[in-house]
């Protein structure tokens, strides 16, 4: 019988957002050691969901986000995204990181168009796009601000207006609201999933907050040692509000998540190779 890989393709599932096959990654240490901050790991993410990695300082979670981004490159096994191979960034998987990532010389509407306007969008089509991701994280009036003039929570959220403009499908967020206040974090929090649902991306975030967690993902990681360790579905009604984040349920998953999270405290395991 013929090949026909298209009829194939078609009749299968679509492809997961984000797998990784026995993934590592190994360091060398300026003591020459060697450190292995990923081991092993495998995990696929199907396209919609919202996964929050959660896990002790210094265990692998940014560098499997790195991975993913393709910012860096595994020792061992494969990292693919809809179906591709990881060959290093691309803009179906957009970037949020901690720090500011706004160009300081163009203007907040400028830096939301900018990855349009590489891209090639007719200038109707980006201008209506940045206006209704403006009115989406509230910056209508700032649009001819420059970043300067921005709080740090505004500047936060110009930052997610310019990564959504660009459609990623897959968003890969590495504790983008760190040390902002709650009232800030929580704006951000409703803006991150109002877009997501209305996007539907998938989203792979990184946080030390298990509120945060709780509030935004449909699935909670705990990486520790470069494993996952622990995968759980969150599977609370939305709008999460306080009475569902203090609810039995929220606080049945959050007492698991802490169990795990102390257990991998609890383990360090030798990650460390001597030299030679
Ligand atoms: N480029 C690098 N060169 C050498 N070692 C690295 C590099 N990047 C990360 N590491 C090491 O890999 C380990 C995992 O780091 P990673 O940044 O993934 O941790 P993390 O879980 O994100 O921690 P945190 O919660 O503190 O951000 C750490 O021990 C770190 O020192
Ligand atoms: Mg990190």
């Amino acid at each position: 019988m013929k090949d026909l890989p298209h009829a194939r393709e078609s009749a299968a599932s679509t492809p997961p957002a984000i797998a990784l096959r026995d993934v590592s990654k190994v360091f060398e240490l300026e003591t020459g050691e060697t450190l292995t901050a990923v081991s092993d790991l495998s995990l696929t993410i199907e396209p919609g969901e919202f996964v929050c990695v959660l896990g002790p300082s210094g265990h692998g979670k940014s560098t499997l986000l790195n991975l993913v981004a393709g910012f860096l490159e595994p020792d061992a096994g494969s990292v693919e995204a809809h179906g591709d191979p990881v060959k290093g960034p691309g803009p179906d998987r957009g970037v949020i990181f901690q720090r500011d990532t706004l160009f300081l010389w163009k203007r907040v509407r400028d830096n939301i168009e900018y990855g349009m306007k590489v891209r090639g969008v007719p200038k109707a089509e980006r201008t209506a796009k940045a206006d209704e991701l403006m009115e989406a994280v509230g910056l209508t009036k700032f649009a001819s601000s420059w970043p300067r003039q921005l709080s740090g929570g505004m500047r936060r959220r110009a930052a997610i207006a310019a990564v959504f403009a660009n459609e990623p499908p897959v968003l890969l967020m590495d504790e983008p609201f760190v040390g902002l206040d709650y009232a800030r974090r929580a704006v951000l929090h409703d803006v991150v999933t109002s877009l997501w649902s209305r996007e539907n991306n998938t989203i792979f975030f990184v946080t030390h907050d298990i509120d945060e967690a709780l509030a935004l993902a449909t699935r909670v990681l705990v990486v520790a040692n470069g494993s996952v360790v622990y995968d759980v579905s969150v599977d609370l009604p939305r709008p999460r509000g306080t009475d569902t984040l203090n609810g039995p349920e929220a606080l049945e998953i959050r007492k698991s998540i802490l169990r795990h999270l102390d257990e991998a405290m609890a383990v360090e395991e030798e990650r460390f190779t001597p030299a030679g």
